[in-house]
């Protein structure tokens, strides 16, 4: 058996002329992110977030800005942001939702949730619906163990969630 690797270094990435980090954007973190940590390359994760919430997603081109404003190499951002699975390297739909697959949210039947979800909405679970609308993730522990089994629509938590229920959310999202 052999590791085969991706030769990645000389992929072309699809560019725009403006910058995804904006001037706006590095003003704000150096004001109020990078004095709170000790170095530049620490703020790799608030800067990754500010991205990620002001486009949705995180586009190649930016993770290759973020690299150069934090002085830090673009394979270290990439090796970050694929690192956790709250970043999106591809565009979402407008709404998320995401069950939570730990294991008091298994043993109270998110299973069930998942399965109901991926017939409704008619993908599998890390897909996003053809029209745009939702994608649909199976993630770890919300930290909402309690009130399990536990679902994060959009920004909102949800504690010991019914299909009932939340089919209803899902339907009521516009
Ligand atoms: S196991 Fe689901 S919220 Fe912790």
């Amino acid at each position: 058996m052999a590791w085969i690797t991706k030769n990645t270094a000389h992929e072309p990435i699809e560019r725009r002329d403006e910058p995804f980090l904006t001037d706006a954007m590095k003003t704000k973190l150096e004001a109020d992110v990078l004095p709170r940590f000790p170095t530049k390359r620490a703020a790799l994760l608030p800067t990754l977030h500010e991205i990620q919430h002001t486009y949705g997603w995180i586009p190649p081109q930016a993770l290759d800005e973020a690299a150069t404003f934090l002085d830090i190499a673009p394979a270290e951002v990439l090796d970050t942001a694929t690192f956790y699975e709250e970043y999106y390297l591809k565009p979402k739909g407008r709404h998320l939702i995401q069950i939570c697959q730990s294991i008091a949210c298994e043993l109270c039947g998110h299973e069930n949730l998942l399965d109901k979800c991926i017939e409704k909405l008619g993908i599998e679970h890390g897909e996003t619906t053809e029209d745009g609308r939702y994608t649909l993730v199976a993630l770890e522990c919300l930290g909402a163990c309690g009130g399990a089994p536990a679902v994060l629509l959009n920004e909102t938590l949800y504690e010991c969630v019914t299909w009932e229920h939340l089919e209803a959310e899902i339907d009521a999202l516009k």
